[in-house]
């Protein structure tokens, strides 16, 4: 192409305004302009590269030379040397690797950057993941990718992981209960719409069991779960005999087990609240549960130390404590009218320890706890709710105060006979010197009653409280 002579006349500027436009078509036509870094080490869980000016939760993909691909996001920078986070095996990776930044687009895949990349904001890289109502009945992976083999998504919208927090005297109060189908619940820690609770317990006293009764039976209007970091296993489990045909056709299950990468196991547990706030944003009831919040902790600790970040309480770095209440407070009631997330957290008590960092940390910030425990379980009392220990914060602004005295009511019976139980079961407790332990003793096998129930039995609130009332007008 050459370029018209200079001259002064204005019968050129016809054959310049010419030229320019084909410049402008032999440009489009081009190869587009990539913009890549490169990888300079790779140590554990962290990969270094230069090359690339990046914003932290930017997300990018290292291309290896068999062709295949490693997705990234930035996790943090030191100088000019970017720290990435895989989400998938690193496995085949070489020095040097090409690493090359997303492009947001519509469909929420992530597309490496081409044409007018240098123009994108950074916030147009950080990776959108897809919502929308036909996620209702599918399983997907930690970044939205479909496991259930039924094909893909097909959803027009997507969303970003983190979520400008809103104001909190926006906020809809925890003003009605919430029927969760659990008559312990129900009647003695009564849940409001938009609580957040958690579930503390060690492994294998019931909480996945306890989880999956309150997805079959609770009036929600959406489910979603979250099972991060726990068993491969236990994920199809959860899905085929705890939620059932029944729970699934109203939920959707983000599934990142303990073999997937550190940084997974985090997107998924955001993903799942991601997956909640659309629905809640469209005025539904929603139900999230994360099965646990403990992995997700852990997942965040591996993060850090790996990045350099120094550990503090019990080997876990202080982000960890930052990023737990930034979790939770997405979750609870929406603007005035809107819908809610009523949220569960598993919290694993490690050697049933109540005194664990995360455990501490999670009890104070969630609105109560559901203690399960093992003495409980081992007896064969289920669900294995320790009465006593647990609580709900929300409970007092939804019942009633004669209601509530009932309740009181129950806890001083309970805990009565527990406090003389060794006493009663030697025979050294003589009838008629403690008037309120004398109706425990006899009250006893019926409150032990109203506590369990099966896992494929519903108990309604109205139920639970009228069961409760009519427990405690009984006369001895
Ligand atoms: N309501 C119930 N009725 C009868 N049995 C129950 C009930 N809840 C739990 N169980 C029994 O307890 C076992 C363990 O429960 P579950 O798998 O829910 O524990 P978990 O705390 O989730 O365990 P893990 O820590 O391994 O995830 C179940 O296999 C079941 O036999
Ligand atoms: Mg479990």
């Amino acid at each position: 192409m050459q370029a018209p002579a200079h001259t002064d006349t204005n019968s050129h500027l016809g054959q310049w305004r010419g030229f320019l436009k084909d410049c402008g078509a032999v440009a489009a036509a081009g190869d587009p302009f990539q913009h890549s870094g490169s990888l300079t080490r790779v140590t554990g869980l962290v990969m270094e590269a230069v090359g690339l000016k990046l914003a932290v939760g930017s997300g990018c993909t290292v291309l290896m030379p068999n062709g295949n691909r490693v997705e990234a996001e930035v996790v943090g920078f030191h100088g000019d040397r970017l720290y990435l986070m895989p989400t998938n095996d690193v496995f085949g990776l070489t020095p040097g690797a090409k690493v090359i930044p997303w492009e947001h687009t519509a469909n929420s895949a992530p597309v490496v950057s081409g044409k007018g990349s240098r123009r994108r904001r950074a916030s147009d890289r950080v990776r959108h993941f897809p919502v929308g109502e036909e996620l209702l009945g599918r399983v997907l992976d930690g970044v939205g990718r479909p496991l259930d083999g039924l094909g893909p998504l097909n959803v027009e919208r997507d969303a970003p992981l983190v979520n400008q927090s809103f104001n909190p005297l926006d906020r809809e109060p925890i003003n009605q209960i919430l029927d969760v189908g659990v008559r312990a619940i129900n009647a003695l820690l009564t849940v409001g719409r938009g609580q957040r609770m958690g579930l503390f317990a060690g492994s294998g006293v019931g909480k996945s069991v306890l989880l999956g009764m309150m997805a079959r039976y609770t009036s929600a209007d959406v489910i979603v779960v979250g099972l991060i970091g726990e068993r491969g296993r236990e994920v199809k489990e959860f899905i085929e005999q705890i939620l059932g045909p029944e729970g699934m056709a109203r939920s959707v299950v983000v599934a990142a087990p303990a073999d997937t990468w550190p940084l997974m196991r985090l997107q998924g547990a955001s993903y799942a609240t991601s997956i909640a706030e659309y629905f809640r944003d469209r005025g539904k009831n929603v139900l999230l549960i994360m099965d646990s919040l403990t992995r997700y902790a852990m997942a965040q600790r591996e993060i850090a130390l790996a990045i350099g970040e120094p550990p503090a309480t019990k080997g876990y770095p202080p982000s960890v404590f930052a990023k737990l209440p930034q979790l939770v407070e997405r979750a609870g009631n929406g603007v005035k009218g809107g819908g809610s997330i009523t949220a569960f957290y598993t919290v694993l008590t490690e050697g049933d320890d109540q005194q664990d960092p995360i455990a501490d940390s999670a009890r104070a910030i969630l609105d109560g706890h559901v203690v399960l425990s093992r003495q409980l379980a081992e007896s064969g009392h289920y669900p294995a709710i320790d009465i006593e220990a647990s609580i709900s914060r929300a409970m007092s602004g939804l019942i009633s105060p004669e209601y509530f005295e009932q309740v009181r009511g129950f806890k001083q019976l309970y805990s009565r006979y527990q406090r003389s139980r060794d006493l009663i079961s030697v025979g050294a407790y003589s009838h008629g010197s403690d008037p309120l332990l004398d109706r425990a003793i006899v009250l006893h096998p019926r409150l032990e009653e109203f506590l369990q129930q099966g896992m494929f039995e519903r108990a309604g609130h109205a139920d639970s409280a009228a069961k409760l009332g009519a427990l405690l007008a009984l006369t001895i």
